[in-house]
């Protein structure tokens, strides 16, 4: 067991790793009731009752409000969705610019586009990898009419700093809380520290209704909006007496009853769910970080993580071999999971900086990037947020062996594999030259 598994030795492991599965016998009795009512949505896009769904979306959005610590709660059908309403309420349109972060899902940032706007990127904080507000800051101009925050990896963004810009400069500020469906920052739950959160529920979050998502306010009149873009405004607005009609056309992002009866299932779960998260992310900190040039997760003070992966800092010169090279031993060592997770639950950085894919390079989008009304001019250069590029192209790893499911011996697979390339890195120095 001492030669390298990438360099023809035997694995630490070949069993597949489970599934991340939290779907159980309360989930399905939850459906079955709905699927035995025949009513498996009940949205109107009409003004009246049934313009704010059924009974199980109701009560799902009753249970979320009273999780997040917000007056209003919204389902929709992904977060991607619920970033295109949110971006709506807030009025934003050609000729606006909205700061967005570089180090996170494509969808975070992609919203503005939709309606007309140009996303600016800010750079991102090298410990807790959220948006640096010191950069946020410098990327504010006349046109700016949003910050969107994503508590990445699920650590809670700097909120204080953010929302006093946010205040100086008279701009909204959007919670991207997909990855973050428990953390909090001094001691409120993120959903509600902005204008408005956005949740994901897809299959790979902590807890997920297939697709889906919901969005959170304190505020009345982003809430109406919010509501009248995920159901048809436009179809609405004279009915119900809407007099500022800006962005109310609708889209249709409601979710089925079947969803919410499962969402309402899974939210239930979530603190136990997080409890078990935690304490594998804390084994396997623990255990990790004793090796020196391994970083784990760093927590700001009064920040509680809900840890979507364990992203990790990888320190090369302390190593002595560069992480790809690293990551792809270890990638040797341990398989993937069962079914439909093919891919590694060990990666070589995140999702590459976001300005660099084609669709900001070729600035592509009529009316945002190409907008006559827009008097700015947006960069998307290589090199544009030095932090988010390294990190993603040298010092930062990603695990997603925290997961509910784990065994301790799956983790204490993971352990072992890191030990093993750890001690035989040298033997790696031949890979890379
Ligand atoms: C940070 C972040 N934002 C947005 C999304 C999009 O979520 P959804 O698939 O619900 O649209 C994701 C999904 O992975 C995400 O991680």
């Amino acid at each position: 067991m001492t030669k390298l598994a990438l360099l023809g030795g035997t694995p630490i492991r070949r069993q597949l790793f489970p599934l991340h599965n939290t779907i159980g016998l309360e989930e399905k009795q939850a459906a079955l009731v709905v699927l035995e009512s025949g009513n498996l949505s009940q949205f109107i896009g009409a003004w009246g009752d049934d313009f704010y769904g059924g009974p199980k979306v109701v009560q799902f959005e009753v249970a979320w409000a009273k999780h997040a610590c917000t007056r209003y709660a919204y389902s929709v059908n992904s977060n991607t969705s619920g970033l295109f309403a949110a971006i709506g309420a807030c009025d934003i349109g050609p000729g606006d610019e909205v700061i967005v972060a570089p180090y996170t899902m494509s969808a975070s940032a992609i919203a503005p586009v939709i309606y007309g706007a140009v996303p600016v990127f800010a750079d991102v904080d090298p410990r807790t990898f959220c948006l640096d507000p010191k950069s946020i800051e410098e990327k504010i101009t006349l046109r700016t009419k949003a910050i969107l925050v994503v508590h990445i990896f699920g650590h809670p963004a700097e909120m204080s700093q953010i929302n006093a810009l946010a205040k100086r400069y008279n701009i909204r500020v959007i919670e991207d809380c997909a990855q973050a469906p428990a953390s909090c920052y001094h001691g409120k739950p993120v959903g509600g520290l902005g204008d408005l959160g956005v949740f994901s529920l897809n299959y790979h979050k902590h807890i997920h209704t297939g697709e889906g998502g919901v969005i959170t306010t304190d505020n009345e009149t982003l809430a109406e909006k919010v509501a009248l873009i995920r159901n048809h405004g436009e179809q609405v607005v004279e009915a119900k007496g809407t007099q500022d009609l800006i962005n109310t056309f609708g889209f249709n992002f409601r979710l089925t009853e079947l969803q919410a009866a499962i969402g309402i299932e899974q939210l239930k779960k979530l603190p136990s769910l997080m409890q078990i998260r935690r304490s594998n992310s804390e084994f396997l900190s623990g255990q990790l970080g004793l090796l020196p040039g391994i970083t784990p997760p760093h927590v700001a003070e009064e920040c509680v993580h809900s840890y979507y992966v364990q992203p990790f800092l990888y320190d090369a010169d302390t190593v002595g071999v560069p992480r790809d090279t690293f990551v792809k031993a270890l990638q040797a060592e341990l398989p993937s999971s069962y079914g439909r997770e093919k891919d590694s639950l060990i990666g070589a950085g995140y999702v590459r900086p976001l300005y660099l894919q084609p669709i900001y390079q070729h600035r592509i989008g009529r009316c945002a990037f190409n907008c006559p009304r827009y008097e700015g001019s947006v960069s998307y250069q290589p090199g544009l947020c030095p932090v988010a590029e390294r990190l993603h192209f040298a010092e930062l790893f990603t695990l997603e062996y925290n997961r509910p499911g784990m065994t301790k011996s799956d983790l204490q697979d993971v352990v072992d594999a890191f030990e093993k390339v750890y001690t035989h890195r040298n033997d790696l120095r031949r890979v890379h030259e």
